[in-house]
Formats: structure tokens, sequence, C-alpha cells
């Protein structure tokens, strides 16, 4: 595991749809990842700890909110499914 585990101790937990946690700049071996459920998304919708999910994978943008190139408009995304708005 190592590197590719996520920063906030997030649970591996039972239920729910499949997804992972993307937090690293480093290629990573997605098998690798720890299963988060979509019922933990919603619980990272603030702009100090933002989730979005792309694809059935989990990622951790909090940082990456001050560069996204399309400003605000990111938090769309925040703590929920947005694979449909990432993509227009
Ligand atoms: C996760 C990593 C993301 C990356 C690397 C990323 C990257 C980018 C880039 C490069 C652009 C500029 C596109 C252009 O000018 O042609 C952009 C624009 C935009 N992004 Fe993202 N984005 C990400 C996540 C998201 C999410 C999750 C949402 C919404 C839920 C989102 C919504 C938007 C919107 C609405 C624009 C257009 C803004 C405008 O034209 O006013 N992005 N993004």
């Amino acid at each position: 595991m190592g590197s590719v585990e996520d920063t906030d101790g997030a649970e591996e937990e039972k239920g729910g749809a499949a997804a992972h946690m993307l937090n690293t700049q480093q290629p990573v071996d997605i098998d690798s990842l720890p299963t988060i459920s979509m019922e933990e998304v919603p619980k990272h919708k603030k702009r100090e700890d933002c989730w979005t999910v792309v694809d059935g994978l989990v990622y951790d943008v909090t940082d990456y909110i001050p560069f996204h190139p399309g400003g605000k408009k990111i938090l769309l995304g925040a703590g929920k499914e947005s694979s449909e708005m990432f993509r227009k």
C-alpha cells in the first residue's frame, strides 16, 4: 500500500458502489486502492474536504480546487458522482 493510501484514514467499507480513492502524483496500481462506499462520498463536499467521483474512482480534489482551470465550478461535483459534468 504505502504511498497510495488515502490521507484521512477512511476505512474500507462493505456494501454500496465500489469506488476507489486516488490521492497521489505517482503512478498507482488501481487494484491496490481501498474501496470507498458511495455513502462516504457526500460527507466530503466542503471546499476544505472535497471528493468527487469520475468513472468509478473517488478523487480527493481538495488541494486542486485553487488550480482548477474551470474555477469554482469544480465544486459542482463536490461529494458526488460527476462523470457527466467532468466530460462537458
Ligand atoms: C478532477 C480533476 C479535474 C480536472 C483535471 C479538470 C480540468 C479542467 C480543465 C483543464 C478545464 C478547462 C477546459 C477548457 O478550457 O477547455 C476545466 C473546465 C471546467 N471544469 Fe474541470 N477539471 C476537473 C474536475 C472537474 C469537476 C469535478 C467538475 C464539475 C463537477 C468540473 C467542471 C468544470 C467546468 C464546468 C469547466 C468549464 C468552466 C467554464 O468554461 O466556465 N471540473 N476543468
